[in-house]
């Protein structure tokens, strides 16, 4: 499974970067504003630092508008991946990026028919979002399920469209994400430090510590 980054919050982008293990890095809207700075500036600063997929969200509109704004970001650099609201503009204009092959990453998935109309339009990347969609049911296997059962669709039909796993708050999501075989998880920051620790890692660590002393 791929691991990217799901921030556009530059200093993040950079400690991990440092790691060894980013795979790539998504941006949404929220992020951006978050990050308190323009999306070209921060996709710019992004590409000199990661070099793979990084998925720039156009505005939600006409798909000749989403169009016209993803020209915009495709012609920054070749790693750029426009993400592309989960609408019938934004199918229509996923199926318009695919003609001129840029890569796309529709968003805001939350069902098969929703996933299967994203990889019909030819979309590189279709983001199930996990943690909404377990907070929305009140079911914390519902993004797992979600997962599981696009993969089967995908593979029932040798549908190349990589599920990126996203919308994850907490390590369980990511273990999700792997046992229900997406291609990709998109991680907060603070996910990524969570990962690393077990209590009986931490205790473990104490024993050695303490040994010989
Ligand atoms: O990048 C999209 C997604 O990961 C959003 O996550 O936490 O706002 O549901 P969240």
């Amino acid at each position: 499974m791929k691991l990217f980054i799901d921030t556009a919050i530059i200093e993040e982008i950079q400690t991990a970067a440092t790691w060894g293990i980013i795979d790539g890095v998504t941006t949404n809207p929220s992020l951006i504003a978050k990050a308190g700075k323009d999306l070209v500036s921060v996709i710019k600063e992004i590409t000199a630092l990661i070099d793979g997929p990084i998925s720039a969200e156009v505005k939600e509109g006409p798909a000749e508008a989403m169009v016209e704004e993803a020209f915009g970001y495709a012609r920054l650099h070749p790693n750029i991946v426009i993400k592309v609201p989960m609408t019938l503009e934004g199918i229509k204009a996923t199926a318009r990026l695919t003609k001129y092959d840029i890569k796309t990453n529709v968003t805001l998935c939350f069902s098969v028919p929703q996933a299967i109309a994203a990889a019909k339009a030819g979309a590189t990347y279709v983001s199930p979002f996990m943690g909404r969609l377990d907070d929305f049911t009140n079911d914390p296997e519902a993004g797992y399920k979600l997962l599981e059962d696009i993969r089967v669709a995908f593979d029932n039909y040798g549908i190349e469209t990589q599920i990126i796993a996203a919308s994850i708050r907490h390590p369980k999501h990511v273990e999700q994400a792997a046992l229900a075989g997406a291609d990709v998880a998109t991680i907060p920051f603070k996910v990524f430090l969570q990962m690393l620790e077990h209590p009986l890692t931490t205790k473990g660590l104490e024993i050695f510590r303490n040994a010989g002393k």
